[in-house]
């Protein structure tokens, strides 16, 4: 019994490389509510979750990754190394946290005008701007989309092993950048659920429905 606790825990332990794995319904979302014109790329592939959605979409998508954890990974290539850049239009991606600044100004530098960046980033980013995110404000911020059921995002080694992620206990939101916009952010609310259940409307607008936000 012991063994079999200490063997658990240790599929909980931090991945030296971040390796937490999404649930799908997060970029079929993604993917349902925003538009994308041209090559989708995910340089943190890992399973490739974003790019089985991004393909069930309809999207031409491709990952890679530092390592190579799927087939679905074309190529082995550190991102921020800058030794890899395909012909892409867009990148798509949930960042290694430790490294998620550093992937997503990566990211808006180099995606090409009119492209969009998304990154899966936990809620609490867009406030602190005033300290350790000044730019935040300044960046071509499109649109916000908080994610709700909050989603788990299990160690790789837990989805691998097979075990069911419970829920989750972090907010996270999908971030949409599009290099060249320069008007305020809009908040879009992402129901993960929406599509399987149907919710009593309330009156006014669909839960998609895009709100101006006071972000600024
Ligand atoms: C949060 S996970 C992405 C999970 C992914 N969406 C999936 O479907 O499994 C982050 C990924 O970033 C990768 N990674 C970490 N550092 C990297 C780097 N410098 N360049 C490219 N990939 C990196 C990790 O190997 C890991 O697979």
């Amino acid at each position: 019994m012991a063994i079999v606790k200490e063997k658990l825990a240790h599929l909980w332990e931090r991945d030296p490389n971040d390796f937490y794995v999404e649930p799908y319904e997060c970029s079929r979302s993604l993917f349902r509510l925003e538009a994308f014109e041209g090559l989708i790329w995910d340089p943190a592939c890992g399973l490739g979750r974003i790019v089985v959605e991004a393909r069930a979409a309809g999207f031409v998508a491709i990952g890679s990754d530092i390592i190579k954890r799927s087939e679905l990974c074309e190529l082995r290539s550190d991102f921020l190394s800058r030794s890899f850049r395909p012909e892409f239009s867009n990148i798509v991606m949930n960042p290694p946290f430790g490294l998620a600044e550093e992937f997503v100004r990566e990211a808006i530098d180099i995606v090409p005008n009119g492209g969009k960046v998304a990154a899966i980033l936990p809620l609490v980013w867009l406030s602190g701007f005033s300290t350790k995110r000044d730019w935040l404000p300044l960046s071509p911020l499109k649109t916000v989309y908080p994610i709700s059921p909050r989603p788990s995002m299990p160690p790789g080694r837990v989805i691998e092993a097979g075990i069911r992620p419970g829920n989750g206990t972090k907010d996270f939101s999908w971030l949409v950048w599009q290099k060249g916009y320069s008007s305020p952010p809009t908040v879009v609310f992402m129901n993960t659920n929406e599509g399987r259940k149907s919710k009593k409307n309330l009156g006014g607008r669909s839960a998609s429905t895009k709100q101006r936000s006071g972000v600024e």
